[in-house]
Formats: C-alpha cells, sequence, structure tokens
C-alpha cells in the first residue's frame, strides 16, 4: 500500500521514530496523519490531527476511535523498554500492557474501520522479538508475544482484506536506547524503510542495516515456513 492520499494513526508520535514517522508520511502525501501521544504534540500541520492517546488506558482509546471516521493504516509504534533482571514480574506486566496489550486493544478499536478500508495494521516489533536481550529481558518477552500475536492477527484478518506487518527493528538512535554504545540507524531512515516496506507489500518488514542483514534468512527459514503451514489450519469460517 501506497501511503499517499491515505490517512493514518501513529502512536508514541511525538518522539523517535514515531516523530519519524509522521514527517515521512507527510512527505510521502498522506492524507491526515493522527497523532497519537501522551503529551504535548511535536509537529504542527494541517493534515496533522494530535490525539491525547496513553495505548493503556480504554477511555483514552475510545476518545480516539471518537475522533477517527475513516482510517487507512494503524502504526502501532508505541513502547517502553525497561532495564531488570526477571527477579519480579513488575517489568514483565509493565512491558506487555504497554508493547502487547497496547497494541492489542488498539487494533481491536479501530478493526471496524480498517475493515472498512481494507487497511492495513503495523506493528513496530523489534529484533529482540526473535533472540532476547538479557538485559532488557521483559522488554524482549513483550516484543516476542507481540510478535506472535502479529502472526495471528494476520491469519485471522487476511481474508477480510486488512493486512498485518511486523516490523523488526534494529537498533535505532532514539532515547530509548541512549544506554547501548552500537551502531545505530537514523530514525528517519527507519521510517522511510517502514513505509517502502509497506509500499512493497512486505508482511514482514526489515527497515534498518542491521535488521536487513537478517531478512532474507528469516524469509526462507523455518520459523516462517511454520506460520504459513499453521496458518492453513484456520476454517474458513474464522476469518
Ligand atoms: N530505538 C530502537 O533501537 C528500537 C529498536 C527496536 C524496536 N523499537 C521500537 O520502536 C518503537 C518506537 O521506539 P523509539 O525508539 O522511538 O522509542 P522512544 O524514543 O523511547 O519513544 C517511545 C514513544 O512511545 C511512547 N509511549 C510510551 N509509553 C506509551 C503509552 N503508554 N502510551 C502511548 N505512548 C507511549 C512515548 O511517549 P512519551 O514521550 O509520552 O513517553 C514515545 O513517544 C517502540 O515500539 C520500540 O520498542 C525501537
Amino acid at each position: 500500500m501506497n501511503i499517499e492520499n491515505k490517512t493514518v494513526l501513529i502512536t508514541g508520535a511525538n518522539r523517535g521514530i514515531g516523530q519519524a514517522l509522521v514527517n515521512e508520511a507527510l512527505r510521502r502525501g498522506a492524507k491526515r496523519v493522527y497523532a497519537g501521544t501522551r503529551g504535548a504534540p511535536t509537529i504542527t500541520d494541517e493534515r496533522v490531527t494530535p490525539l491525547t492517546l496513553d495505548v493503556t488506558s480504554a477511555e483514552q482509546i475510545q476518545g480516539a476511535v471518537d475522533k477517527v471516521d475513516t482510517l487507512d493504516v494503524l502504526i502501532n509504534n508505541a513502547g517502553i523498554a525497561l532495564y531488570d533482571d526477571l527477579s519480579n514480574s513488575g517489568a514483565i506486566e509493565q512491558s506487555l500492557a504497554v508493547n502487547l496489550f497496547g497494541s492489542f486493544n488498539l487494533t481491536r478499536a479501530f478493526l471496524p474501520l480498517l475493515r472498512r478500508s481494507k487497511g492495513a495494521i503495523i506493528n513496530n516489533l523489534s529484533l529482540l522479538a526473535l533472540a532476547p536481550l538479557p538485559v532488557i529481558p521483559s522488554y524482549s518477552i513483550s516484543k516476542a508475544a507481540a510478535f506472535n500475536m502479529t502472526q495471528s492477527q494476520r491469519a485471522l484478518l487476511a481474508r477480510e482484506g486488512v493486512t498485518v506487518h511486523g516490523v523488526f527493528l534494529g537498533p535505532i538512535d532514539t532515547d530509548m536506547n541512549r544506554g547501548f554504545d552500537i551502531p545505530k540507524a537514523s530514525p528517519e531512515s527507519a521510517a522511510a524503510g517502514i513505509f517502502d516496506g509497506l509500499a512493497n507489500g512486505e508482511e514482514d518488514i526489515f527497515p534498518d542495516p542491521a535488521s536487513q542483514s537478517i531478512a532474507e534468512g528469516w524469509r526462507t527459514g523455518v520459523a516462517k515456513a511454520f506460520e504459513r503451514q499453521y496458518a492453513g489450519f484456520l476454517p474458513p469460517s474464522a476469518a
């Protein structure tokens, strides 16, 4: 799907990759960009509609639904990463609340509009969905769960004409990984890679150099083969 003349909703739109996605959507000619933020919006443009949107708040999700009349692309971008050591369940619960249930609940709320437009859902995942970084294990768990959810959503929504895309981001230069002294791609290049992947119809999007290095292996690997095989078990009536 090409983003030109489309409506797109982006969560976590005030900084980092979310902010870059807003700018890139505008650059590519999006008709309307709904920018979901917890605090004050950072981008003002006549095509940008700010939405107060904490993805853990059922009330704010409903408030957002009430303000959007048509939607082509939902980008579940908001996320948190906590340093922890799995010594208790608190960090897992917080990470799941935003990175899994936030995306899940927002997707459910906007599904009627996405069904109507035969739209697309983009879930910003991470290479850590495939293997954990043990300094942020709870984050890794939440991204693995969100990845698995993405695969089921893809199979369940395919016959309704809604496509579901997972983005396997590698290290991007944002506040989230300030502490890691490693090569990082710019948020602008990652945002462009995400919209390029959508335009190319890629269900798994690898938008930066680190993620691109494993793209071919992933697409031809055993896990992808299982995903396709298991999706075939879905009875037609379930779709
Ligand atoms: N940076 C990386 O290297 C990297 C790598 C792999 C995946 N990712 C993923 O890419 C996405 C964006 O990350 P980023 O690097 O741009 O992170 P970031 O700079 O830390 O920004 C995170 C964004 O998420 C928002 N957010 C956090 N909790 C929220 C909530 N409960 N409701 C709504 N918004 C919330 C933040 O809003 P506030 O400003 O209000 O806190 C902020 O806009 C995340 O899903 C992240 O896991 C990033």
